[in-house]
């Protein structure tokens, strides 16, 4: 459907040329004067200069010419030359009949299916997954479905960080553990045991110890470099036990990104594409991308109108080892034999942004990729706590992801069972839904590469800008329709204007659904869509507040109101599903 504001804009466009004026100057735009009117344009000013006369004559000769339009109520010409527009309710709650019949609300697609892939997650196998990974879960998350719904054939990849010290880490302090396991018998002939000689509770204090232990103890940081050069060449004993550790550390995985309502379509990681980095790079070196640079092999990515220096980018160190940019590139070579992608996404820590500048730019000059492919990367900026440092535990340890999950599932069952309606059970089973609203409404809501402050009571809360605010919102209106209807057959309703100021201002904030997800899709800004949920709730809660709904006699009104809660609450849902999270039956 073409956007409210496109229909408006036109219709000012067609007076200002009639005028005799360039339509360039017709631009309307939500007015910042609500007090007003409620949208504006401010183009005769601009005309002015052009056309030199009076910015109100212009403005005046255009609003005469626009009055007898459908769409608007009330347009006016004031000084300097501004002209505000009130639109026509009629015509409104025809755009938000028309967005109701439409299962995107009006919203036209704007890919046909081209392939994107959005790399998120990242978790490191056999380390604890904290909050540190959880930020690229949920905005991942919710780009992934956000192309999707444009058109996209999105696949999102977890990209494990499963090919690094840690696991050589993990088998150094296995063999101090466990030093009669078979692997690290040398003349063991016989086969590996399929158990793995360990569980997730003991792998992860495997890790954290060796990792503790790497730092004071030299011997033994050699040796974790040892296993972990072992392994990556290919030693069958470590072999054995990295399949292991991934077995056992990819479920947990697995449990726990389905505890968050965050589902991948590949579980790759960077060991797939261990096996072609030797011929890629050899490959750069003998078509004169990669040269060597201090006894590395790098490729040049600067560029003359670069604003700060671009370091090289390295894609085989000195000793011969591949890098993290050289299995990123190398991934690239296998998702484009795989998906040939139109678009790439990543989402992680901005720190990374210099990597991901370099890679890209490698991955073009390599041609590994086309002129048209696009490279996308989001970074997001750090949790913290209300000290303003890194989010910790109360004793400074890294907070695990399922404990944060059961923090701010207590807190919303503790508000639930405040005003104890509902059965315990019950109360537990909403208290996930409400909780993981809150954790991730408290995300997204904020630009992702800003640092924000993670704050239970204020996620958890059940008012203000808060995910819980707008389920709360969203149950509201479902129980009224729940009672409208009474188990009844869903009659077709349209909405028609009932003179209620609140009414107007509930359809121009569902109208406006089109225009904010174009932006939302064009931006990957999830926060823009929570901003405009947040203004369609409180839109519908001052209406609730004014206007009597069940309670109305005339029983068209109160059919129409009843059409406008259910178009309301059908954005709404589609919204809080592009974020990645649902809405209980009730609270
Ligand atoms: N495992 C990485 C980390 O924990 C994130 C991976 C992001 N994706 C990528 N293709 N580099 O920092």
């Amino acid at each position: 459907m073409k956007k409210y504001i496109d229909i408006l804009c036109e219709e000012i466009e067609k007076a200002f040329e009639s005028c005799g004026y360039d339509k360039k100057y017709a631009r309307v735009s939500v007015s910042n004067r609500p007090d007003l009117c409620e949208y504006q344009c401010n183009g005769a000013m601009a005309a002015a200069k052009e056309y030199k006369c009076a910015p109100i004559k212009i403005a005046g000769e255009v609003v005469e010419k626009v009055k007898t339009s459908k769409y608007f109520d009330s347009v006016e010409a004031v000084n300097p030359g501004f002209i505000n527009i009130n639109v026509n309710a009629d015509a409104l709650a025809d755009y938000v009949n028309q967005m109701a019949k439409d299962a995107d609300h009006g919203f036209e697609k704007c890919a046909k299916g081209e392939k994107l892939i959005v790399d998120y997650g990242g978790a490191n196998v056999a380390k604890p997954l904290h909050v540190g990974h959880l930020r690229s879960a949920i905005i991942g998350e919710s780009i992934k479905r956000i192309c999707k719904f444009a058109g996209y054939d999105a696949i999102g990849d977890v990209h494990l960080g499963d090919w690094g010290l840690q696991m050589g880490l993990v088998i150094a302090e296995l063999e101090e553990r466990k030093p009669d396991l078979p692997y690290f018998d040398e003349n063991f002939k016989g086969e590996y045991p399929k158990e793995a000689p360990f569980d997730i509770t003991e792998l992860e204090d495997i890790y954290p110890a060796a990792s503790k232990k790497s730092k004071v103890d030299e011997d033994f940081m050699q040796k974790a470099h040892d296993a972990t050069f072992k392994l990556q060449s290919g030693y069958a004993p470590y072999t054995a036990i990295w399949k292991h550790i991934m077995a056992v550390s990819v479920a947990d995985l697995k449990k726990n990104y389905s505890n968050l309502d965050v589902e991948f379509d590949l579980w790759k990681g960077e060991s797939d594409v261990q096996p072609i980095i030797p011929g890629m790079v050899d490959d750069m070196i003998a078509r004169g991308i990669a040269h060597e640079s201090d006894g590395a092999m790098v490729i040049d990515v600067a560029r003359e109108d670069d604003k700060r220096e671009i370091p090289p980018c390295i894609v085989r160190k000195t000793d011969g080892a591949a890098l993290y940019a050289t299995s990123d590139l190398a991934t690239i070579i296998d998702r484009e034999e795989n998906f040939q992608p139109a678009k790439y996404v990543y989402i992680t820590d901005k720190r990374q942004e210099l990597h991901f500048v370099q890679v890209f730019r490698a991955a073009k000059i390599a041609g590994i990729v086309n002129d048209e492919t696009k490279f996308s990367h989001i970074g997001f900026g750090t949790m913290n706590g209300k000290d303003g440092k890194p989010f910790k535990t109360r004793d400074g340890g890294v907070m695990r992801l399922e404990d944060l999950i059961r923090i701010i599932t207590d807190a919303v069952y503790d508000k639930i069972m405040e005003n104890r309606t509902v059965s315990e059970e019950e109360a537990r089973n909403t208290a996930r839904i409400v909780g993981l609203s809150a954790l991730k409404y408290g995300d997204l809501s904020n630009q992702a590469t800003k640092d924000y402050v993670f704050d239970i009571e204020r996620f958890a809360s059940f008012e203000g800008n808060t995910g819980p605010y707008i389920l709360y919102t969203m149950v509201r209106i479902k129980s009224i329709l729940d009672k409208y209807f009474n188990g009844s057959e869903v009659k077709a309703e349209e909405i028609s204007f009932n003179g209620e100021a609140t009414q107007k201002s509930l359809m121009l904030a569902a109208a406006r659904f089109n225009d904010v997800l174009e932006t939302v899709v064009n931006e990957l800004a999830p926060h823009k869509l929570c901003a405009y949920i947040y203004d369609l709730a409180n839109e519908f809660n001052r209406f609730y507040h004014e206007v009597k709904i069940l309670a109305e006699e005339d029983e068209s009104k109160k059919k129409s109101y009843i059409a406008l809660l259910k178009e309301v609450v059908a954005i709404l849902e589609t919204s809080i599903d592009l974020l990645g999270f649902e809405a209980p039956e009730r609270m």
